[in-house]
């Protein structure tokens, strides 16, 4: 069975509630496409206007963070409790900008990837090499690394529901995106390795997104790969343009 594709914007840090509002209104009519699932991860803040101003159309909005922790004494974190009350259906969990800033680490992103599951939270995991891992030849070791750790746990049931989003660190805001080449042979990878954590039926359900320099000129090729099943896009997911990359086909 074709897996469906799985477009997701990730908003960052910008957008101000009313600014999500006026996006979400702006997109919504160039984003209608019922092949895939489009998802647009907002800041935290701006889950409930957008939720509303999404209302009634095929946009899904998404969190960008989560923490592990079912409630208590974590200041400025979000529950999972909270997300699934405001109607969150999916978190990414790892952002290479997460790791880099907020010192998240393999371990958090398991423990936050295993509590997105248990309140039935779709996780967009993401995973990603820097410019010197792939210069030094490891890059696959290490998804491989990322990937076992993130799934440590986590059952084949909940697995074959996942999204995975391989981004290479020295594609992502930098206006170079990874060749569909490079993108295909490690999300091929990662579906390799999910195979053997798991069976083949689970690699074949989960669904690996590419990131990094999306857009709507390299959007059809990456996306007409065998194991790329979508995208995770940055800085054009904020514009009309992200309309072209929901519509690629077209
Ligand atoms: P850009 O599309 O801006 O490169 O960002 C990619 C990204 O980090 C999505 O999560």
């Amino acid at each position: 069975m074709a897996r469906r594709k799985i477009i997701a914007g990730n908003w960052k840090m910008n957008k101000t509630p009313s600014e999500a509002v006026a996006l979400v209104n702006e997109l919504k009519p160039l984003v209608a496409n019922d092949d895939v699932d489009v998802v647009f991860c907002v800041p935290a803040i701006d889950i409930i206007p957008a939720m509303q101003a999404a209302k009634g159309s095929n946009i899904c909005i998404g969190a960008e963070n989560m923490y592990y922790e079912e409630s208590g004494a974590y200041t400025g974190e979000i529950s999972p409790a909270m997300l699934v009350d405001a109607g969150v259906k999916y978190v990414v969990l790892g952002h290479s900008e997460r790791r880099e800033y907020f010192a998240e680490t393999d371990e958090t992103v398991n423990k936050k990837v295993l509590k997105a599951f248990e309140h039935g939270i779709t996780p967009i995991i993401c995973c990603g090499e820097s410019l010197t891992q792939r210069e030094q030849g490891i890059t696959i070791d290490w998804i491989r690394m990322q990937i076992k750790i993130a799934f440590l746990n986590v059952t084949a049931e909940q697995a074959k529901t996942a999204v995975i989003a391989y981004e290479p660190i020295w594609a992502i805001g930098t206006g170079k995106t990874a060749t569909a080449e490079q993108a295909q042979e490690v999300c091929g990878a990662i579906r390799a390795c999910i195979a053997e954590l798991y069976d083949e039926a689970t690699a074949e359900a989960i669904r690996i997104q590419y990131g990094g320099s999306v857009n709507a000129k390299t959007a059809p090729e990456l996306f007409a790969k065998p194991d790329i099943d979508g995208g995770l896009v940055g800085g054009a997911s904020l514009k009309p343009e992200f309309g072209d990359i929901v519509n690629y086909k077209k």
